[in-house]
């Protein structure tokens, strides 16, 4: 009621105001302009037609849930959708644009989404390794070259980007995030928002975002997809929401809601979570699409039966119902039987039609339909050179002893592991518009790489692993087949041309979609097959280097005592063949830094570095009545922020402006840093702050800056840190966001374990 007064006032000043427009945040939108648009509009409406703005089916080749949609074209003609999403080309989207706009009563235009998710066909890396190169401008340009292809193609919103803060390697789908830290988390977020949405929606070359999955998808218990979420509301403000309400304030144009509960409520029917939180909380204005039949889903939470969960979405705050049939099905009887109010359809509906304006569809609904551009901006040789440079930015070097790497263009090469020879398993999880046909594999950029300068030879030496059921089932059902040659067969090819090279490169780790949706594991080790292999390459005594590809933190404590070298390379999206091989050769010095917490063993987890302090701490292995492990210590294989290079990196002392600070002032950490090395090299320098005494436990660090610095060898440059009372506040247990005056520990470092310290007090 409140809201519509301040509408109605806000049209009223608008027009008092003549001629002056306001601005929508990321859209060059006349507010008053839209909304008479759409009040027209409206007034024509019939309910069903309302109604049919709030659907949103799949249409087309592109599957991602485990329903599809009947007779969209039908339902197009009478009305009845407001949408489509993951269709691919031009061609196919204009024929049911035409339909939208020709044989449906009103031409209502239809708004065509897709999971866009790490680029369109060029494909970066995936989230979690863009988020390792701690490189935002990089990162912003990947999505606005994401937005740039795929409204090439016809694209007008994307599904991006997933925010969710994720302490859970089990689950698959960490994969699709920015890993652990809400600070970075957010940054990404907003960067990624910037990408896509440009400074207007209604450019053609720009697209709506829609921040996933609201809330919290990425702590669900044990680690399995969709599985219950439970925590308290001061983790859910501090450590897991940062990077939604980033999204709100970047603009963001929709939301998805997240499969799972959250206070026993599933997301998609919770209001707290919906309308208190998001709109009356935050000030978001976007409109909210569901999750894949995320509706339904709630039957079998126990929510009720089609109509009265459909009801409860609405209610909640929900606009848009992805797939489920529950809105167009049932919400004008429950408007009949008094479930619903014509208020709240209506206020779905003019969200999903401000979306359309604000992206330009009603002034031409083909905008986004040019086969021109479709021609010519799509994996274009600049956008490739942008995704390899980021990739190269994106691997991380775990360990690196006796320097094998980087290797020398010289002498021979074995080439050797199932993630060698394969061109499906290199752009990563989610990559729904990839072209792989037109991708390298590693051998292919490998042999390119060396000229005539070297020779590299090949054996996949194992398959993923023993069991085929498992490879099937990682592989999307067996898109790369398996090679049915005999175990012993493939390993002794491997181990001859191990025998006969200098060096050993072996491509190993999960294949693509071992990683992402309904991929959980409850092993984080590298897979039986491959560690067999890896054991008898060692034994020939020649140097390896482990290129390990996941999805996820994986658990490496074998390989790290094993193997010398090991550069975690992840998914490295479309150019990923050559962008290893830059980095395996030295044409670029390793520069990522990890952004999840490496666990020993899968018991540790969820293990991460901005946890509380306990009663009873202990940083190192086991003491009587501490809090430890008796078989394992408390620290991790490798801390979050850890990542080497091919140059070395030396701190100075960190200083402190003063040591005392007020809420209306601040003061400065500086660390100078020098390249010590031979190469050129890029540092991430990190800043974290602990709250020393708070009104509720505190976390031991958290990550409050960070910068990446490229040093040539012998440089120093001076890195400063500008410390304010919004970067000391936090939400206290009545939720409200304060800083506490008393003490603050500041760190410095390379890393979150290797740090330098000095303290504060705020007055
Ligand atoms: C996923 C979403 C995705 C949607 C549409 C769902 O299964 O959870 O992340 O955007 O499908 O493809």
């Amino acid at each position: 009621m409140k809201k519509r007064l301040l509408m109605l006032l806000l049209t009223v000043m608008c027009a008092i105001a003549g001629a002056q427009a306001l601005t929508v945040k990321g859209t060059a939108v006349d507010q008053a302009k839209m909304n008479q648009f759409i009040d027209d509009l409206m007034g024509k409406m019939t309910l069903q037609e309302k109604i049919g703005q709030l659907n949103l089916p799949v249409t087309g080749d592109i599957i991602t849930g485990s329903s599809v949609s009947g007779d969209v074209v039908g339902k197009i003609k009478a009305g009845q959708v407001g949408g489509l999403f993951n269709m691919k080309g031009v061609q196919s989207i204009r024929a049911l644009q035409e339909v939208a706009v020709k044989q449906s009563r009103l031409g209502i235009p239809l708004i065509f989404g897709m999971d866009v998710i790490h680029g369109y066909e060029t494909v970066f890396p995936i989230p979690f390794a863009m988020s390792m190169s701690w490189d935002m401008d990089a990162i912003r340009n990947s999505a606005r070259i994401a937005s740039v292809e795929a409204t090439a193609d016809g694209i007008c919103w994307t599904f991006s980007p997933m925010v969710d803060i994720c302490r859970e390697p089990r689950w698959g789908r960490m994969s699709e995030g920015s890993g652990e830290d809400p600070f970075l988390g957010s940054a990404i977020c907003r960067a990624m928002i910037e990408g896509y949405q440009g400074a207007d929606l209604a450019d053609k070359a720009t697209m709506m975002a829609c921040v996933k999955h609201f809330a919290l998808y990425g702590a669900p218990e044990a680690g399995r997809d969709y599985n219950t979420v439970d925590m308290s509301h001061v983790r859910m403000f501090n450590e897991y929401f940062p990077p939604y309400k980033a999204g709100v304030e970047a603009g963001a144009g929709s939301f998805m809601t997240s499969f799972n509960v959250i206070d026993y409520i599933p997301a998609t029917g919770n209001r707290w979570l919906m309308t208190e939180v998001l709109r009356d909380r935050w000030g978001f204005d976007g409109f909210v699409v569901t999750d894949y039949t995320a509706i339904s889903e709630m039957i079998n939470h126990g929510m009720g039966d089609l109509q009265t969960v459909s009801a409860l979405a609405l209610n909640a705050g929900t606009d848009m119902d992805m797939v489920a049939d529950g809105f167009l099905g049932t919400l004008e009887k429950s408007l009949n039987e008094g479930k619903v109010t014509m208020a709240d359809i209506d206020k779905a509906c003019r969200r999903i039609l401000e979306a359309k304006y604000k992206l330009g569809l009603f002034d031409d609904p083909y905008r986004y339909l040019d086969a021109k551009r479709a021609k010519k901006d799509i994996y274009t040789a600049e956008h490739r050179a942008a995704a390899r440079k980021l990739a190269t930015e994106t691997f991380v070097l775990l360990q690196n002893k006796d320097n094998v790497l980087p290797l020398k263009r010289a002498g021979k090469i074995a080439l050797v592991g199932p993630l060698a020879n394969t061109r499906a398993n290199m752009p990563g999880t989610w990559s729904v518009a990839a072209a792989s046909d037109r991708y390298s594999t590693l051998l292919e950029a490998m042999r390119r790489a060396v000229g005539d300068k070297a020779e590299v030879m090949y054996a996949k030496g194992c398959n993923i692993c023993y069991d085929a059921e498992l490879e099937k089932n990682s592989t999307m059902f067996g898109r790369e087949m398996r090679d049915e040659r005999p175990v012993d067969v493939m390993r002794d090819e491997a181990l001859r041309i191990a025998r006969e090279c200098d060096v050993i490169v072996a491509a190993m780790g999960e294949p693509s979609e071992m990683s992402g949706e309904s991929s959980s594991r409850s092993e984080l080790t590298i897979l039986d097959a491959q560690k067999d292999l890896l054991t008898a390459l060692k034994a020939t005594g020649k140097p390896i280097v482990l290129l390990n590809f996941s999805g996820r933190a994986t658990v490496m404590d074998w390989e790290v005592e094993n193997i010398p070298t090991i550069l975690n390379v992840w998914f490295g999206g479309s150019e990923a063949a050559d962008a290893i091989c830059d980095v395996v050769f030295g044409d670029v010095v390793p520069s990522g830094k990890l952004t999840v917490t490496m666990p020993r063993n899968v018991g540790q987890v969820p293990i991460y570095y901005n946890h509380l302090n306990t009663g009873r701490p202990n940083p190192h292995w086991f003491a009587k009545y501490t809090s430890n492990y008796l078989d394992v210590p408390n620290d991790p294989l490798f801390p979050f922020g850890y990542g080497l290079s091919y140059t070395t990196f030396a701190y100075s002392p960190l200083t402190l402006s003063s040591n005392t600070m007020t809420t209306s002032d601040n003061i400065t950490a500086s660390v100078t840093v020098t390249n010590t090395g031979t190469v050129e090299g890029t540092e991430v320098v990190q800043l974290y702050i602990r709250d020393m005494v708070g009104s509720i436990a505190r976390p031991v660090q958290e990550l409050k800056g960070f910068e990446r610095i490229t040093l040539k060898p012998g440089e120093s440059r001076q890195v400063n840190f500008t410390i304010n009372a919004d970067l000391l506040k936090f939400y206290n247990k009545d939720l409200n966001y304060v800083c506490e005056p008393g003490d603050f520990e500041v760190m410095v470092g390379t890393n979150s374990h290797d740090v330098q310290r000095q303290t504060f007090t705020l007055k």
